[in-house]
């Protein structure tokens, strides 16, 4: 079995490349992790790597500095597999030559097989890949063999069957590539000698193991927001230890139409965990009144938060006494990478507030991150196996300070209501479109502005609603979902007869950038 301690390392010569070629690695069931370049050799190696990726970057071997990797890597007995840019490091620091040629190659390509090679098994003469590079390799290094061509490729795939030295020009990463798939596990599981063993039940025995080390007898908190990541977090860390966890969630009045009533249903009543539910709807909406600013409205509601949450836990003997001393947290893989955090092991132990998402400051608590090794796919597909609803497991992601970041203006209590109304509406819609899964976010916004309209024989004076759906692979940028017409008039005239207060409907078409997803 796949276990975490003998991973297969993805050094990260460009970031978006190295966490597709992490998640593809861990789709085929091997568990891998990304490091960077500058780790130095002897410290890969101790992490007992069963095979090496060099990934892709966006860099060319002729830049000043180039990155690079310490060439004692080749020599270490394991196995390497250079991609694109990783492939043309390796040809260069092993004495093949890498040119300008000035024809670079970008998108669909045509490949030519042209010698066996154990990572194209029964591949046809001519394959279709995915390219993007500028540079060529055009001689293979001595020892090599090359096996592959491209119109402008005259190397686009080689190997040291005897050193277990791989490269390929393409992408076999992604989708378009044919077969891309199909050759990475040819490397991990013919070259590298790995068992797949890396699946959604093996994740959750280790991590059980990991928590059940960590925490012991002790008490363990943690607090639920109603989306994946803390629900996957609790329901792991319930299956590790019980009923020593207790879970607090604090509505803050903010929150979508059925989240509360969700969270008591799937915790209390199927998991029966300790559950406090803070009912401080009314604390938040005093806090809130009169504040139209942006910054100052997610400021007050998170330290409202942090200190509602600070009195469950002193309620406890959280800080002494035994009450918990542990908290858990539903940091992820990505999170984990880019603060530059290695992820070997030692639990750290910090102050509460080096971590997003409004946690008490002056409460010291050791951390829980059971999914710190994942990436979102994976929490997923645990919260599945660990029998989270569907509705939980796939919800889209939901901002901390709420339904008030998408009330532009003052946040009262008949605005939310308001919002929260037509919000459910235009998520049943998208839902029954089939589309929810697909898009990244989908959702109404309330500008606190009135407008004039006509219904049946009078004039109204009422907000507008805005449906805003995006599409976005990570939320740095976004598309705006071209959302069937039929579907937009189906939730326009829908929130309009529905949802009082409302008699105008809008749809947002700004992509991010310029815009933001959230309105606020
Ligand atoms: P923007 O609006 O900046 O949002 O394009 C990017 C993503 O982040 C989410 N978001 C937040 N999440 N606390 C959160 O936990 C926040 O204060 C917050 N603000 C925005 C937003 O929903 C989108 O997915």
């Amino acid at each position: 079995m796949t276990a975490v301690d003998d991973p297969v390392l993805v050094v990260d010569f460009g970031a978006q490349y190295a966490r597709l070629i992490a998640r593809r690695v861990r789709e085929a069931h091997v568990y891998s992790e990304i490091v960077p370049p500058t780790m130095p050799v002897a410290e890969m190696l101790a992490r007992r790597p069963r095979g090496i990726i060099l990934s892709g970057g966006p860099k060319s071997v002729y830049e000043t500095p180039a990155p690079s990797i310490d060439p004692a890597i080749y020599d270490a007995g394991v196995p390497v597999l250079g991609i694109c840019y990783g492939a043309q490091l390796l040809t260069a620091q092993l004495g093949g030559e890498v040119s300008r040629t000035g024809r670079g190659e970008y998108g669909r390509t045509a490949l030519s097989v042209t010698g066996p090679s154990p990572l194209f098994v029964d591949w046809p003469e001519s394959a279709e890949v995915w390219m993007s590079h500028g540079d060529a390799i055009t001689a293979a290094p001595a020892g090599f063999s090359a096996t592959a061509s491209s119109p402008d490729a005259p190397v686009a795939a080689l190997h040291d069957a005897e050193r277990r030295i791989f490269g390929v020009q393409f992408h076999p990463e992604v989708v378009h590539t044919d077969r891309g798939a199909d050759l990475l596990e040819r490397f991990l599981y013919g070259v590298c000698g790995i068992a797949p063993g890396w699946t959604h039940v093996s994740i959750i025995e280790q991590q059980v193991a990991a928590v059940r080390a960590q925490v012991g007898q002790e008490r363990v908190l943690c607090a639920l927001s109603g989306g994946v990541d803390s629900a996957v977090a609790a329901a792991l860390v319930h299956k590790a230890v019980g009923d020593q966890l207790s879970c607090v969630f604090v509505d803050t009045g903010l929150m979508r139409a059925g989240e509360g009533a969700q969270v008591e249903e799937t915790f209390r009543r199927q998991f029966h965990i300790d559950l406090v539910h803070v009912k401080a709807a009314d604390r938040f909406f005093a806090a809130l009144g009169g504040v139209t600013d942006p910054e100052r409205k997610r400021k007050i509601i998170g330290e409202l938060f942090i200190r509602i949450f600070e009195e469950v836990a002193q309620d406890m003997g959280a800080g002494g006494g035994d009450g918990p001393r542990f908290l858990v947290q539903g940091t992820l893989y990505p999170d984990v990478i880019e603060s530059g955090g290695g992820v070997a092991g030692e639990a750290a132990n910090i102050k509460s507030h080096h971590n997003v998402g409004g946690l008490p400051e002056d409460l010291d608590f050791e951390l829980v991150e059971p999914l710190r090794l994942l990436f979102k796919d994976e929490v997923r597909a645990v919260g599945e196996e660990l029998g989270l609803p569907h509705e939980i497991v796939w919800r889209q992601p939901f901002p901390g300070p709420g339904l008030a970041v998408r009330i532009v203006g003052e946040v009262t209590p008949e605005r939310t209501e308001i919002l929260r109304a037509a919000d459910a509406v235009v998520v049943e819609e998208i839902r029954r479109a089939g589309l929810y899964r697909e898009l990244w976010q989908s959702f109404a916004v309330l500008p606190a502005v009135r407008t004039v309209g006509v219904m049946g024989d009078g004039r109204t004076y009422a907000y507008p609603v805005v449906i805003r759906a995006v599409t976005s692979d990570d939320a740095m940028t976004a598309d705006w979902a071209r959302l069937p017409y039929d579907l937009v008039e189906r939730i326009a005239s829908r929130i309009i007869n529905e949802v009082d207060g409302v008699n105008r409907v809008a749809l947002d078409v700004t992509s991010k950038p310029p815009g933001t997803i959230e309105w606020e």
